[in-house]
């Protein structure tokens, strides 16, 4: 797992505080936890006194309030209505149904064998990389990439102490490896064939469906696109497969040398394999 450093930029542009939930102020022991909380997000841990979240905002310059309670979640001055926290969503039923023997449409798109070595380039919040992580087995390595600070560290607690999710879930989680930083730089810094696969699931300007898990992360997220030279590194990077999430109709299905999984879905897995004409 690689150190997580928060650059003195990233501290300029984004001032974050820390609270404890309400109900627990008073709790000398939630309190010390907060801290440590506090200090795991780079935040400066404030003394709640009751205050609500929007006389948070109203008080101080933070930009985001981290809720240290006992599985944290990020709220934005931009949407204090939302909160941002880690949840198996979706990605808990495709896991059941993966271990039902229904392949997982991602599982298949990338061609996932046990034993593999997977790099999520656009983890977000790991529902992708859960299936992934199930897919490679024991013996495989998920390696999940993400390059805001705060989304990436919210991961980091997750794989590391997110206790209200199933015992296997948490086994999943648990071995996946948890990066801060932006998937083109890592990519370069990798070696040729270094890995089996890569996949991209870049952010969709229009959403594909308004999601309550994903909604709150739309603030948070980098929506940056995915450009032609970080792809020809992925290519050189994968031993097998590149597979690109995307939209029908996007121009990197004719721009890029990839092929969709479907043609009849509301998004497709673009897929470049490695030898293939
Ligand atoms: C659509 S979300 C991914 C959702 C994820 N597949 C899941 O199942 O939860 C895209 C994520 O990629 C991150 N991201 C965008 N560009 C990135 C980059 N260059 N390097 C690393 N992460 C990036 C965004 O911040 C966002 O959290």
């Amino acid at each position: 797992m690689s150190d997580i450093r928060r650059s003195r930029e990233d501290k300029q542009s984004a001032p974050i505080v820390s609270v404890l939930p309400i109900r627990q102020e008073g709790n000398a022991d939630k309190e010390r936890c907060a801290r440590q909380t506090a200090a795991f997000f780079g935040a400066t841990y404030l003394e709640r006194r009751g205050r609500s979240v929007e006389e948070l905002f109203a008080k101080t310059s933070a930009n985001v309030v981290v809720l240290a309670g006992d599985e944290p979640s990020l709220i934005h001055r931009q949407a204090p209505e939302m909160a941002l926290r880690y949840h198996p969503g979706m990605s808990l039923l495709r896991l059941r149904e993966h271990q039902r023997g229904r392949q997982d449409r991602l599982l298949r798109a990338i061609g996932v064998r046990p034993g593999d070595v997977v790099l999520d380039a656009t983890c977000g919040l790991l529902g992708d990389a859960l299936l992934l992580a199930a897919g490679v087995g024991q013996s495989g390595r998920v390696i999940a990439v993400e390059s805001t600070f705060l989304v990436a560290r919210l991961m980091q607690y997750a794989v590391r102490w997110t206790r209200s999710i199933p015992p296997d879930v948490a086994e999943h989680l648990a071995g996946i490896e948890m990066l801060w930083g932006d998937s083109g730089r890592i990519l370069s810094k990798l070696g040729d064939a270094s890995v089996d696969a890569v996949y991209f699931d870049p952010m969709f300007h229009h959403p594909l469906e308004r999601s309550a898990a994903m909604e709150p992360l739309r603030i948070f997220a980098n929506h940056q696109v995915l450009t032609r030279d970080v792809f020809a590194d992925a290519c050189r990077v994968a031993r097998r497969t590149v597979v690109i999430k995307c939209r029908l109709g996007d121009k990197l299905l004719s721009d890029l040398p990839v092929l969709p999984d479907k043609t009849n879905a509301s998004f497709a897995f673009a897929v470049w394999q490695r030898g293939r004409p």
